[in-house]
């Protein structure tokens, strides 16, 4: 597989990813008549989902936000196609979001990234600034303490076991270590409750899903910037990538895998 630009795009569309996130946002229950952020959007994905849950619905607004610019040009890109398209792109950092919102959200959906965030309680706080007095906030993450499946651990050894040889021996590159990247220290379900509830949220629904990822799966987020730089910090995308994907080869060829199992947190909560 290549890419020429390493965005979310490739792997925002395979389709368990996009069938993962439309649960989440089905268990908002999104009404009509609402000002919806959908929240570090990406290249749209989660967008155009909440697009197709509220089309037709009057004065509805979608607000889509991310700190990219290159991933907002790319979710304009791909959501032209969508008629009656009621979406406002505003470039921001989500820990500025009731900054750079002009009015108050009824709902904010937060899909993939919060584990991207250093200050949770910074950035919930905001959130809770953004929303309505019963407005809703939903978000999901599988970087979280208990995403790996202990029958996926063997995966990942093999996986970067190969990936860093194949680095070094192809490349003479390695990866440097010290560059430890957020994303990578995780919260357990708990912590999560307890962080939105210390901002006066009261959650609705939380859940747990297992979710079968393919090779696909594992070949596409090994094309993505984010996911590239945390794996492998400190090493050209370009190598990184080549040697994560040849990585995944060898791995489910050695262990006879079909797909290997991620754990999806996701959380529903009201601002009360
Ligand atoms: C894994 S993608 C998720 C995209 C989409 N929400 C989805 O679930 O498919 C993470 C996105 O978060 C954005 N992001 C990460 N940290 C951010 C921050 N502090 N402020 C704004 N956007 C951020 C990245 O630019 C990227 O587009």
């Amino acid at each position: 597989m290549t890419t020429d630009d390493f965005s979310f795009s490739t792997f925002s569309k395979n389709e368990f990813y996009d069938a993962l996130n439309a649960r989440l946002v089905d268990m908002t229950d999104l009404g009509s008549g609402q000002r919806i952020v959908d929240l570090a959007c990406g290249t749209g994905g989660v967008t155009r989902l909440i697009l197709e849950r509220i089309k037709g619905a009057r004065d509805s607004a979608i607000i889509a936000m991310d700190h990219s610019a290159i991933a907002l040009k790319q979710a304009m890109e791909d959501l032209k196609d969508i008629r009656d398209n009621a979406v406002q792109f505003v470039q921001s950092q989500v820990e500025q979001v009731s900054e750079s919102l002009k009015e108050r959200a009824d709902t904010i959906i937060f899909c993939n990234a919060i584990h991207y965030v250093p200050d949770k309680d910074a950035l919930v706080g905001e959130i809770s600034k953004a929303l309505k007095p019963g407005g809703k906030f939903a978000f999901n993450t599988s970087f979280f303490d208990g995403g790996q499946p202990e029958n996926s651990l063997q995966f990942y050894r093999k996986w970067m076991f190969k990936a860093a040889r194949d680095l070094r021996k192809e490349y003479g590159l390695k990866p440097e270590r010290s560059k430890k990247v957020e994303s990578r220290k995780h919260l357990t379900p708990d912590d999560y409750k307890d962080l939105v509830e210390r901002h006066g949220f009261t959650i609705l629904k939380q859940k747990i899903e297992t979710i079968d990822v393919p090779i696909g799966g594992w070949l596409d987020i090994s094309t993505f910037e984010d996911f590239i730089s945390g794996t492998m910090p400190g090493v050209p995308l370009e190598q990184a990538s080549a040697s994560l994907q040849r990585g995944i080869e060898q791995a489910f060829e050695e262990l006879n895998l079909t797909y290997v199992q991620r754990n999806w947190l996701g959380v529903v909560a009201v601002r009360t």
